[in-house]
């Protein structure tokens, strides 16, 4: 009897772990729960979960068994934690094992963009460096000022990376946190002000809607670069988008966008960004790692024993 529900894409790698650990059903997004027969929904207890498609409490009452939703991925603004809870539906997320990798490539769209790597790569390809010479000068990144939006364990691990190019790390958060020296600011628009790179860290979800305002942006400066690994969701994007194309900051390095991955034409003209589909996990081993995490959890919830990683 399949009591597991897999929904959203998986790698080929990971769709075959799943058949062989747990013979779910799978489904390509929560739309398509409807669609299952309602003998098969009345045997779901377990969800594997994955995408950012909205997970809510009407397709969660279309399985009335379900205890638990396993999401693959740190973030889980697409599921209704509050809604799952009112339901007795435990959730799990996969945090820690795509730390290293989300920072790192925060790290690399801040020197892409403050080293030119794109326009300097193309300047290459299109024989401009042999035909026209030298590419010219880019921006230093080592010993800057990086303000770092949300210390959460990711933003803590793009900190001390940065560190380590001699910055001086300045952070927001919910709270003042215990850090080797890091200065604190309450408010956003304080934190621009202050730094020369922003990097915005933050969970997603409507707490942290629009988090980098417009002000923020405006206070970040004409010299300012801002990376975002977080959720399209945090920065006012129509905002970036005018900052970017007036020159209100210098560039930006996005891993994240609404309305992915049918992302803003707008961004598509810009030539003072460095633009990536939604990385920030997308290693081999990290994957691997965010799967194996997934279908512990699903197996400890199967075998009634202790959830790895419980979100509520
Ligand atoms: C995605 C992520 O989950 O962990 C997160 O929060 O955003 C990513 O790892 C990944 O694209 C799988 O959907």
């Amino acid at each position: 009897m399949t009591t597991v529900l897999a929904i959203g894409t998986y790698s080929e790698t990971d769709r075959a772990a799943l058949e062989r650990d747990l013979s779910p059903v799978f489904a390509n997004g929560p739309g398509d729960i409807a669609a299952l027969p309602g003998e098969q929904r009345q045997q779901i207890t377990a969800l594997a979960f994955t995408g950012h498609q909205r997970l809510g409490s009407a397709e969660m009452g279309l399985l009335p068994n379900l205890g638990l939703i396993a999401n693959y991925g740190v973030g889980y603004d697409a599921i209704d934690v509050a809604a799952a809870s009112d339901r007795g539906i435990k959730v799990t997320n996969t945090p820690d094992v795509l730390t290293d990798d989300v920072a790192d490539l925060a790290v690399a769209l801040l020197i892409a963009q403050g080293r030119q790597m794109l326009p300097a790569a193309e300047w290459v390809s299109t024989g401009n460096w042999a035909a026209r010479g030298s590419f010219g000068l880019a921006r230093k990144i080592s010993g800057g000022r990086a303000g770092i939006v949300g210390l959460g364990r990711i933003g803590r691990a793009i900190a001390n990376r940065l560190a380590g190019f001699d910055m001086e790390i300045d952070y927001t958060s919910r709270r003042e946190k215990e850090t080797p020296g890091w200065t604190y600011h309450a408010d956003p628009v304080s934190l621009a002000r202050a730094v020369d790179y922003l990097i915005v860290a933050l969970v997603g979800g409507p707490e942290t809607e629009g988090h980098v305002s417009k002000e923020v942006l405006a206070a970040l400066g004409p010299r300012g670069i801002i990376v975002n690994i977080s959720r399209g969701s945090t920065i006012d994007e129509a905002a970036l988008l005018d900052a970017l194309e007036s020159g209100a900051i210098a560039g930006a390095g996005l891993d994240v966008f609404l309305n992915e991955p049918n992302i803003d034409p707008r961004f598509l003209k810009l030539s003072n960004v460095v633009l990536q589909p939604h990385q920030g996990s997308a290693t081999v081993e990290t994957r691997a790692a965010m799967g194996q995490l997934q279908r512990d959890n699903i197996s400890a919830f199967l075998n009634g024993d202790a959830l790895l990683t419980p979100v509520n």
